[in-house]
């Protein structure tokens, strides 16, 4: 009777679905050291206003014919008249505009405030500054971090002023508030004392305040958007673009140069993504944070081609091939070298090494694909590979007819049933044929067409159908990975005050208590910290492929095996029997993850959507493991 029931149980309430998989002891491929990597460009705010640690909004009042200069993040403190001026002897050509600050009605204590990148967290740590001057003035500043919420100061420094009327002084301060701010509605001030001010008004520029770094790099990175990223295990980064390498029109092609050294000398930028950028973070900012993760860089360059359409013509292509091998004489160079000593003269005589460059970015799409192919690409090519015989050059799309067998980059943004059609995408790619897989995100829910409606809006955050669907793509890439460079979703961040694409990996806001982890995130970090090195040939007892995707191998010690798979459409719980031939293991950890709703997101301030289950399984017999895996699920079983 109890036998009878619960067999009706089974039919009614589960309806398994059944698998043997083989896994054959030899016979695969050694993968690509890279696998799984990061995407990076200034989208978002990702990079000023989240990713770079500086606090102050629009610190240099930068601007362009597209973002004219402007005191967005400004305020006056004690009816100070606030206004931008370009002065005849600026801070420097990079930073011609400046804030004045003047006497109102009030005498006394003035000054301004700024707001941050939409609050600014404060913490009981060291935060350090700086600012320049220029005017008549011999009292002092006072510098404050300051709660809107609550009127309380939280931190002060004094400053004496070391002003003058002819040159720009630069004054640094420090900050230690005491406890945290009750929220992140908080300022920082600067004022001074009119009875001291021999006329009147005083300029300011640069103004900045940076909290603790990632491995306390000067003008470095936030740290809890750095944690985020490590969690990841990645092993690439690119950057510095997608669209943002392009630029959006003439004359605003992505110079290196104007990214490195003080910042003072930075040149500002028109970003793709609808405001001005700073390139706090430069070409070194980014070799750092390379080393500090262990990240292949793999390069971006720009190739002669802007968003608005416009490129550069064969004959005047030169200049900016040369350019990008000064660039690279720049990063890979010895000390003797033009730029190699420029780099060494920075604080980094040890040279870099490149690997990857990627030619430009989706020259398929904004009028690029008949230039590129008919000259760009190739001239970029030759003049790379004839210098750097061992770089890997990239194209920016794949299926371009290239004589060169360059690599490519495939960018894929579709539907969760888009991604799980793809599954077999690379199997078609010869294997000498290699491509990156640089920019792969679910966007838009499956619907009857079965495509992304362009121009309505996206989801706001990653969800779980989507993300399950980006790990069946996946599992088929890892299939192809001897092909495959890496793969990396995109776009990384995104401000959810300010942006302009969503879903990305990583939402945040000025609050690091909000930041929020999306299921891609989730999904990616199980797939690239479960590591196989070498790939193994498997067989099934059922024909095809599907509910069940996989891939299975061994880990980076031969005697570890690995078995990754997504459920994707199955009708209920999938049973799963593994045998690893080659194994005589005896027990193994599954970890699977799953969601009670397809539709479930992650996002700042929710709930943890994403279930983690992690168990032992013991061997039925050596090297053979039978486990069930739920609906919308990803997992990963790795041998003892
Ligand atoms: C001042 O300089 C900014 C660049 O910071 C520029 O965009 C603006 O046109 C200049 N304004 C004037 C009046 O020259
Ligand atoms: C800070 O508080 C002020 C006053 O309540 C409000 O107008 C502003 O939007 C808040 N700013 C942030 C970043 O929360
Ligand atoms: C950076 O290099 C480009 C190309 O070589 C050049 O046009 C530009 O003026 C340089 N920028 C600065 C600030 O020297
Ligand atoms: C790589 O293989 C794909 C699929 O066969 C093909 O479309 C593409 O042109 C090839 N790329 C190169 C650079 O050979
Ligand atoms: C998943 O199932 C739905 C219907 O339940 C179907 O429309 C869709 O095509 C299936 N997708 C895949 C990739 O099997
Ligand atoms: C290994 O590479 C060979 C040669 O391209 C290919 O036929 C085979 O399918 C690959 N095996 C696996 C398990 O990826
Ligand atoms: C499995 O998930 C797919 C996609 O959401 C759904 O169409 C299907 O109904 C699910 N199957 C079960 C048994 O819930
Ligand atoms: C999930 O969202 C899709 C499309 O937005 C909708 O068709 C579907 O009914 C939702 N599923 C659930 C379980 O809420
Ligand atoms: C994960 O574990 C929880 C609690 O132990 C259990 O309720 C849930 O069914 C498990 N989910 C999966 C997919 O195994």
């Amino acid at each position: 009777m109890q036998s009878l029931l619960l067999i009706v149980g089974v039919l009614l309430f589960s309806c398994v679905d059944a698998i043997n998989i083989y896994v054959l002891p030899e016979g695969g491929n050694d993968t690509s050291p890279l696998q799984y990597g990061l995407m990076f460009e200034d989208i978002n705010h990702a990079g000023d206003g989240g990713l770079y640690a500086e606090l102050i909004r629009n610190r240099a009042f930068q601007g362009s014919t597209v973002y004219p200069a402007n005191l967005d993040g400004y305020e006056p403190v004690n009816g100070a008249v606030l206004s931008l001026k370009n002065l005849s002897n600026p801070l420097s050509s990079s930073m011609p505009s400046s804030l004045n600050v003047a006497k109102g009605v009030q005498n006394g204590i003035i000054g301004f405030a700024n707001t941050g990148w939409w609050g600014i967290e404060v913490k009981p740590h060291n935060y350090a500054g700086s600012f320049y001057v220029k005017g008549d003035y011999d009292g002092d500043f006072s510098v404050s971090l300051q709660s809107i919420t609550t009127g309380d100061v939280l931190a002060t420094a004094r400053v004496k002023a070391r002003c003058g009327v002819h040159d720009w002084t630069e004054h640094r301060y420090n900050l230690r508030p005491t406890r945290q701010a009750s929220d992140t509605n908080n300022t920082l001030s600067i004022t001074f004392d009119t009875k001291d001010l021999k006329d009147e008004s005083l300029d300011f520029n640069l103004i900045s305040l940076f909290p603790p770094t990632w491995n306390n790099r000067p003008n470095g990175l936030r740290i809890d958007l750095v944690e985020a990223l490590s969690e990841l295990d990645a092993k690439f980064l690119r950057f510095p673009g997608g669209s943002d390498i392009e630029g959006l029109l003439s004359p605003y092609w992505y110079k290196w140069n104007e990214t490195v050294g003080p910042l003072k000398d930075r040149m500002s930028r028109p970003s793709a993504w609808g405001y001005e950028e700073s390139n706090g973070i430069g070409l070194i900012e980014y070799m750092n944070w390379c080393d500090d993760l262990g990240l292949e860089p793999i390069l971006a360059v720009w190739d002669g081609h802007y968003l608005s359409g416009e490129v550069i013509n064969e004959a005047d292509l030169q200049p900016y091939i040369e350019d990008t091998l000064n660039q690279l004489e720049f990063l890979m160079g010895s000390v003797e070298t033009t730029y190699g000593s420029w780099r060494a003269s920075l604080g980094y005589p040890k040279p870099w090494k490149i690997n990857y460059v990627e030619i430009g970015n989706e020259d398929n799409l904004y009028g690029g694909l008949d230039t590129y192919i008919a000259y760009r690409f190739k001239a970029y090519f030759d003049a790379i590979t004839a210098k750097y015989p061992d770089i890997t050059v990239m194209e920016s799309l794949t299926g371009m007819p290239s004589p060169q067998r360059a690599a490519s980059d495939y960018h894929q943004y579709t539907t969760p049933d888009g991604f799980v059609s793809q599954f077999s995408y690379f199997d078609q790619f010869p294997i000498d044929n290699r491509t990156l897989n640089g920019e792969v995100a679910t966007v838009y829910p499956n619907n009857p067409s079965n495509s992304v409606a362009w121009g309505s809006p996206f989801p706001l955050y990653p969800w779980w159908i989507g993300s399950v669907a980006e790990a069946v793509f996946l599992i088929g890439e890892e299939r192809n990975s001897p092909k495959i460079i890496g793969a990396s979703y995109a776009p990384t961040f995104r401000n959810i005050n300010s942006w302009a694409w969503s879903p990305t990996l990583i939402a945040f806001d000025a609050d690091s208590s909000h930041t929020s982890l999306s299921t891609s995130w989730h999904v990616i970090k199980l797939l690239s910290r479960n590591r196989i090195a070498h790939n193994l040939p498997t067989t099934s007892s059922e024909g095809g492929i599907g509910p069940i995707y996989w891939v299975a191998g061994q880990g980076d010690k031969p005697e570890s095996y690995l078995f990754k798979a997504a459920v994707y459409n199955s009708t209920g719980d999938m049973s799963v029997a593994v045998t690893f031939s080659g194994s005589r293991a005896k027990s193994a950890t599954l970890t699977v993850l799953s969601s009670q709703d397809p539709n479930a997101s992650n996002y700042p301030g929710g709930p943890e959507v994403v279930q983690t289950n992690v168990s032992s399984v013991v061997a039925k017999s050596e090297g053979v493991f039978q486990f069930t895996l739920p609906n919308l699920s990803v997992a990963v079983l790795t041998t003892e």
